[in-house]
């Protein structure tokens, strides 16, 4: 049997605005997405990963279209050699943690070991960026990298067709996140796609809101490296400004950001693609990081305690 992992991710800086160009941060966060591949005598694609009620179903098509993209392009007929595929690992799967591009990545690493094929990491990022297209149409690859990858990264798609830039930004310590969990899934294609017609309706808006993006990932850069983690709560709650400004938010992440900074967290913001998912809120200290999950449990939210970095 060959098996292969693809981390989940988090967005610190950037969703959607990645999409056109502008640079993002994100991390892999711990918890992932583990593929096997076995002989079967007929295709089988069993989906074990644990996940928010309803995701399952709402990614039905994206998920099928993505393993589509992914089997064509490595030139894999499961008709003629059919397999049998589980999905498990501990990453729970909800919008907003890169559970798209945690399959695709672990999928395609599985395939490499089972056909002994010895892709490098540069081959299965390339692979699960097609196996994006799936959910994302236009996808800008941050989230296929971080799965590849790992890791806190500084990303920018090259639009013009190129490799993308991704840097690897190195912080003192890891920091503590909790992530809360709206329950809610949203489709990624759908809304990047609304973003786009907003942006295209909206001119003036969209600039102001882009420029005003661009400065605070610049300083969000910064203070990872200086390690000011009040100044990135700051930027993080900035983005988040931005965000809501762009109907990207919705009822249940504002309470778990209100529950948060309650709570003592220096910055909370949506995370993915928004509209529900998750919400990513700054913990540093274990002290702080347990404070914050129990005031959004408390609310009735599903949390993830990690770090980033
Ligand atoms: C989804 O995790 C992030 C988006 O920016 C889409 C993308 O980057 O392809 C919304």
């Amino acid at each position: 049997m060959a098996r292969g992992e693809g981390f989940g991710k988090v967005i610190l800086f950037g969703e959607h605005f990645v999409v056109y160009g502008l640079p993002g941060i994100a991390s892999a966060v711990g918890d992932k997405t583990i593929a096997t591949v076995e002989k079967s005598d007929k295709y089988e694609f069993i989906d074990n990963r644990p996940a928010t009620e309803g995701y399952k179903d709402k990614k039905q098509g994206e998920i099928e279209r993505s393993m589509k993209l992914i089997l064509g392009f490595m030139k894999i007929d499961v008709e003629k050699t059919p397999v049998k595929i589980t999905l498990s690992g501990e990453l729970f799967c909800t919008s907003g943690i890169g559970a798209s591009a945690a399959l695709a990545t672990s999928v395609a690493r599985a395939f490499s070991e089972y056909f002994g094929l010895n892709l490098n990491d540069e081959q299965i990022n390339r692979i699960s960026y097609e196996g994006e297209k799936g959910s994302a149409k236009t996808p800008s690859g941050i989230d296929n990298t971080c799965a590849t990858f790992g890791g806190l990264l500084w990303f920018e798609k090259n639009l013009g067709g190129g490799p993308n830039r991704i840097d690897l930004i190195k912080i003192k310590q890891p920091i503590g996140i909790v992530l809360g969990s709206t329950g809610l899934s949203s489709v990624t294609s759908e809304v990047v796609e609304d973003v786009r017609k907003a942006k295209g309706e909206e001119q003036e808006k969209y600039e102001r809101i882009f420029r005003e993006y661009v400065e605070v990932v610049n300083e969000g850069k910064k203070a990872l490296e200086s390690y000011d983690l009040e100044k990135l709560g700051e930027l993080m709650d900035k983005n988040h400004s931005l965000l809501k400004e762009m109907n990207l938010s919705c009822e249940e992440a504002e309470e778990i950001i209100g529950a948060a900074k309650s709570a003592g967290a220096p910055g909370a913001k949506i995370t993915g693609t928004g509209r529900g998912g998750y919400v990513i809120t700054l913990t540093p200290g274990k002290e702080l990081q347990e404070k914050v999950a129990k005031t959004i449990e408390a609310k009735g939210y599903r949390v993830l305690k990690t770090t980033i970095g």
